[in-house]
């Protein structure tokens, strides 16, 4: 059956490594990539892809009937239009300076789409969420898919809303529709305000890493190729109506992943500097994906210990890439949340 994608916020860290395991396993899909282009947002993630027959790029605001309509337009002719949507301001602390951008992308931005995908008939609606919408966890236990939602952050808020929507269209108006929800993520083409490319760009610069509060925290991390096999098997094999927590059953506390990022690095330990710790800091995620893996068969291919030198040696080799993203308005931001 002849498939077109829509993935929207293809130009992203997740989205763009979505992009590029669709050219490599499943060839005959058409893509159509709706993006905005935010700061976030960069197509030189995508150059491997420019020119690919069946790749279209649609430069877009889903905030926007109007824009949401050119992307299926540009899917139209197909079997079956299937849409994955990673389109979202992701970022907590930029949340906390500024909640408003949150609401209208990741809330208003999700009902344009799913008012979208009803019109033109849709088959499936994949909404790629995040744990954080559970809240925080104490020193033991995981999120399941149905610890109640107790979202902490306006980041965490406003995705939350947006995957109460997908779940109101879905019971509503009987939209095929699936929402996944994975802890962090880690890999190529991160942007570097997020800690873990944030460490390996200033430590390979001997700058200081910022360590919010005590570093106690703890996140479970996964390899963004898991991450997007996951959201894959969600798409073909999911069933309606349900939701899917994705995780690496590796938790480590900040501290632990700051000092392993230095000794893969081989930089001094001196370089951590503790700072105010993030307002409302979540203390602890951690995710039981024993759903994904029983019903439908995913399971994380990649360990910490192998995934993180690869992640280490495509910064390393990224020089130009981190320089571009790290321009401009990036440092204004910087600046702003770290001081000086
Ligand atoms: P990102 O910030 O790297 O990319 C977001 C993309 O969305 C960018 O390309 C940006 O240009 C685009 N975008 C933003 N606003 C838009 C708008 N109004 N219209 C069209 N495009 C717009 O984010 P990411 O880390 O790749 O996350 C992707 C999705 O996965 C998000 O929905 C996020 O909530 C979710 N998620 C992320 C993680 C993680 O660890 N990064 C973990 C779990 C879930
Ligand atoms: P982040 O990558 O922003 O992801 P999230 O907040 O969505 O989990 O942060 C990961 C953890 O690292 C989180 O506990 C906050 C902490 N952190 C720091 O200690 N210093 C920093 O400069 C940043 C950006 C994050």
């Amino acid at each position: 059956m002849s498939t077109t994608c829509i993935v929207t916020g293809g130009a992203g860290f997740i989205g763009s490594n979505f992009l590029h395991m669709l050219a490599e396993l499943r060839p005959d899909w058409r893509v159509v990539n709706l993006d905005a282009l935010t700061y976030a947002g960069n197509l030189e993630n995508l150059e491997a892809l420019a020119g690919r027959p069946g790749y279209s790029f649609v430069h877009g605001d889903i905030t926007k009937g109007e824009d949401v309509e050119r992307a299926f337009a540009s899917a139209k002719g197909s079997e079956r239009t299937l849409l994955v949507h990673f389109a979202a301001e992701s970022h907590v602390d930029r949340s906390i300076q500024s909640g408003l951008p949150f609401v209208l992308t990741n809330v208003a931005g999700t009902q344009v789409l799913l008012d979208a995908a009803r019109k033109h008939g849709t088959q499936r609606f994949v909404h790629v969420s995040t744990d954080e919408v559970y809240g925080s966890l104490g020193a033991s236990g995981f999120f399941t898919e149905d610890t109640p939602l107790q979202p902490n952050s306006p980041y965490s808020a406003s995705k939350t809303g947006s995957d109460l929507l997908v779940r109101a269209a879905h019971h509503t108006h009987g939209m095929d529709c699936v929402i996944t929800r994975c802890s962090n993520n880690y890999g190529p083409y991160q942007f570097p305000e997020k800690f873990l490319p944030l460490m390996i760009a200033n430590a390979s610069a001997d700058k200081s890493i910022p360590v919010y509060g005590d570093g106690q925290q703890v996140r479970d991390w996964l390899y963004v190729r898991d991450h997007c096999e996951a959201i894959l098997a969600a798409l073909e094999k999911g069933k309606s109506g349900e939701v899917y927590n994705i995780g690496g059953n590796n938790e480590m506390k900040n501290l632990d992943l700051v000092k392993q990022v230095l000794g893969a690095l081989g930089k001094p330990e001196s370089l951590i500097t503790y700072v105010k710790d993030r307002p409302g800091h979540d203390r602890r995620y951690a995710i039981d994906a024993s759903k994904i893996r029983s019903e439908l068969g995913w399971s994380p291919r990649f360990t910490f210990a192998q995934a993180l030198p690869l992640t280490i040696r495509w910064y390393q080799s990224q020089g130009p890439w981190l320089q571009r993203v790290t321009s401009g308005a990036y440092r204004e931001y910087y600046a702003r949340q770290y001081g000086g």
